[in-house]
């Protein structure tokens, strides 16, 4: 098949590579504008890819964006003429809240959502290292996109394993959980995942918790307080030597996921008129850091 990969940072370049080996045409739509670009994955040969050809993206079965949610739109408007109507859209990024502008930008393209638990790390432009093997969910956000679901054999055969979810908001929202959770913490103490499991944490932690909750019932999402909290220490112990990437982001003072991690959640509250005062001054937070820049 043809796949554009639109933003091959860290996660796209991965795709890239994986789908490139497994037999697949791809061609790369990055703000660098050279007409083509290299990348090597670990270990494996480099690969020479063409980067912002027209045609290349017409003629793409799938394009696949793996910009980061703040970047998102703004890379897709220019996009708008240039991609067949035919093509599935698999939009990959922490956060919700794309795939509702998005699909008016593409009425009537099939609109897959994605979210991965992969890792990869980018030490070079040139160069991305998959220092985690995870999981992708994939499912639709439009009826289309439900027509779609051959695409997971594809997916799966190259970067495995891959898994069709036929209700995706769920999957969305327990890593939008998560995310809540950890990231804006970690961010503003600039501090590892690990750190968060010290009892200085523990209240903070759950008042965060008991308002997602909270949202994610008035959302009629299933969740359970108990196993949420659970999950989440989980992670905070399996990942306990990581940085969160909105930590990453704040100390490299790029642009955070915060509008699109507790910013979606602070919108969900709003609409249904619940208080979500603790994560609302995280939230200002780490606004506060971006606008001192
Ligand atoms: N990396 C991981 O392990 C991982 C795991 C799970 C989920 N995710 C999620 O996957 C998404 C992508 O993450 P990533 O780690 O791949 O990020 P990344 O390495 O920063 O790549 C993001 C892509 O967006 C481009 N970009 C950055 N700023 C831009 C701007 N202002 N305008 C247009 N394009 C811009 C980058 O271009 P340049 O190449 O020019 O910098 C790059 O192509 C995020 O939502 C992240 O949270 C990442």
């Amino acid at each position: 098949m043809n796949f554009a990969i639109v933003g091959p940072g860290a996660i796209g370049s991965l795709w890239a590579s994986s789908l490139s080996h497994a037999g697949h045409n791809i061609n790369l739509w990055s703000r660098q504008t050279d007409n083509q670009l290299t990348i090597q994955c670990d270990n494996h040969l480099p690969l020479t890819l063409p980067n912002n050809d027209h045609q290349a993206l017409k003629n793409s079965d799938v394009v696949l964006v793996t910009l980061k949610a703040p970047f998102v739109l703004s890379g897709l408007k220019s996009l708008v003429e240039h991609i067949h109507s035919d093509a599935i859209i698999v939009l990959m990024h922490n956060g919700m809240g794309t795939a509702e502008p998005v699909s008016s930008l593409f009425p009537n393209n099939p609109l897959l959502l994605a979210t991965t638990t992969h890792g990869a790390y980018r030490p070079t432009p040139q160069h991305v290292l998959h220092t985690g093997k995870g999981n992708t969910q994939l499912g639709a956000t439009n009826s289309l996109g439900h027509q779609c679901e051959f695409i997971v054999d594809v997916l799966n055969n190259a970067l495995p394993t891959v898994e069709w979810h036929s209700n995706i908001q769920q999957a969305l929202w327990n890593k939008l959980a998560i995310n809540c959770a950890i990231n804006p913490l970690t961010a503003i103490n600039n501090v590892n995942n690990g750190t968060l499991s010290q009892q200085a944490y523990q209240y903070d932690l759950q008042q965060i918790i008991n308002e997602v909750v909270e949202v994610m019932h008035a959302e009629a999402i299933a969740v359970e307080m108990q196993a949420l909290t659970k999950t989440i220490q989980h992670v905070i112990e399996a990942t306990a030597a990581n940085y969160s990437s909105m930590q990453q982001d704040i100390a490299h003072r790029r642009t955070s996921e915060i509008d699109f991690i507790t910013g979606y959640l602070i919108a969900r509250a709003k609409h249904h008129q619940i208080d979500v005062s603790f994560n609302q001054s995280l939230y200002n937070s780490i606004k506060q850091i971006e606008q001192s820049w």
